[in-house]
């Protein structure tokens, strides 16, 4: 058996900001338009009129400052409300290729690696932009990689089960090294006309560079061991598919074809989920809390992340030990952990352990323990 490690990671970010303010400014033109064109039906009770958001429930309630979008025009036009996207042709790189080539060139510089050193590309994401040819093999072909690749989605948590399906194959010796993609265009699932989830989400994307240690040619974090766990809920659900056009209304505009999530249940049953995982796989390490010396995490909403780390580190964590981009980037979906680690990582000393966590709709969780490496 062989030892995997990840030995690099890049992120691509967008060049579009939006602001709390614009996203605040830009539903409330939205809704006064909605109220204005319903005033009949709000005179008679049969439209209950939509209420304005506001910059201070948003960060409040999560911690989220801003958001990086790859189309703003559309999303803060109150007559559209979401992104715009150009026409690709199918002779040229999809969008969410596009983004993951930027994030993994950035990761296999990092790694001091090329194309011919990698034999698995895996694109793991919460949103697929079609159904086949799988994005993960675009990626191969864009880079010049050999081997194989295929998609998955396990939501927020894809990237952490992406990263156990390369470690398990690096460590039986299957494969040399893996590239792990994360594309997450969420501005394209998120309901921009709904003010109780309007300000969740951003997009980004994240690479990671994972490979055998032995082979590592610089600093590196050995993967010591790696845990996902499901269980079914449909608190975060989201209707579409490709089934939709053969059900009655099914290409309606529906609101359960964009991103639902009941927050208060989700908050009230995910935490109690991921504490437990976590506890139970530093258990099963032999680690305790007081060892752990960082813990990137899904970046989904501060006081979860507040929570969470508490009870994984059994202390309050100083702001160093757990990392929030969230309030740059909002939740990103399976690409927060991913950021949160690539920015904060770098400082940590030779033996340091850390653990990345992410986790979501599904429920699923995945947790990784990394140990530091510095040559
Ligand atoms: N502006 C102003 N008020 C708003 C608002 C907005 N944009 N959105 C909602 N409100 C109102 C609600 O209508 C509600 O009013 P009421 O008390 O009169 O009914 C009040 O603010 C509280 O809303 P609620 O949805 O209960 O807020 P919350 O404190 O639970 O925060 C979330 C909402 C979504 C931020 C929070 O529940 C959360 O983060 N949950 C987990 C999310 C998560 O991790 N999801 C995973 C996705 S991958």
């Amino acid at each position: 058996m062989f030892t995997a490690a990840i030995t690099g990671t890049g992120v691509f970010t967008p060049s579009q900001i939006i602001t709390n303010a614009e996203l605040v400014e830009a539903f409330n033109a939205y809704a006064d338009r909605i109220n204005g064109e319903r005033a009949d039906d709000i005179a008679a009770g049969t439209f209950e009129p939509l209420q304005h958001s506001s910059e201070d429930f948003i960060f409040k309630a999560s911690g989220i400052e801003q958001r990086y979008v790859m189309d703003k025009a559309g999303v803060l036009n109150p007559d559209i409300m979401y992104p715009q996207l150009r026409q690709r042709d199918d002779g040229e790189p999809g969008i969410m290729a596009e983004m993951a080539l930027d994030a993994a060139k950035k990761a296999l510089a990092q790694a001091g690696r090329t194309a011919q050193d990698i034999d698995l590309v895996i694109c793991a994401a919460s949103n697929l932009e079609r159904a086949y040819p799988a994005i993960a093999i675009e990626v191969q072909q864009l880079l010049g990689i050999k081997g194989f690749a295929f998609d998955m989605n396990v939501a927020c948590s894809s990237a952490t089960f992406g990263i156990q399906a390369a470690v398990d194959m690096i460590r039986t010796g299957s494969i040399r090294a893996a590239l792990v993609v994360n594309p997450e265009i969420c501005s394209g699932h998120l309901e921009w006309r709904d003010r109780d989830c309007h300000f969740i989400f951003g997009d980004v994307a994240t690479a990671t560079v994972l490979e055998r240690a032995e082979a590592a040619k610089g600093d590196h974090f050995e993967v010591l061991s790696s845990s996902c766990a499901t269980e079914f809920s449909n608190n975060i659900r989201n209707n579409n598919g490709y089934l939709r056009r053969s059900r009655p209304d099914g290409v309606e505009d529906r609101r359960d074809m964009q991103f639902m999530q009941n927050g208060r249940k989700v908050f009230k049953e995910v935490l109690p989920m991921v504490s437990q995982h976590i506890a139970d796989h530093m258990r099963k390490e032999d680690i305790d809390s007081s060892e752990l010396k960082r813990l990137w995490l899904h970046q989904a909403n501060k006081s979860m992340n507040d929570f969470i780390g508490k009870k994984a580190l059994g202390r309050r964590p100083a702001p160093d030990e757990q990392p929030n981009i969230l309030q740059d980037y909002a939740n990103t979906s399976s690409a927060g952990s991913i950021i949160a680690f690539s920015k904060h990582s770098d400082d940590m000393a030779e033996g340091d352990l850390g653990l990345i966590c992410s986790f979501g709709a599904g429920y699923s969780v995945g947790s990784v323990i990394l140990r530091r490496h510095r040559t």
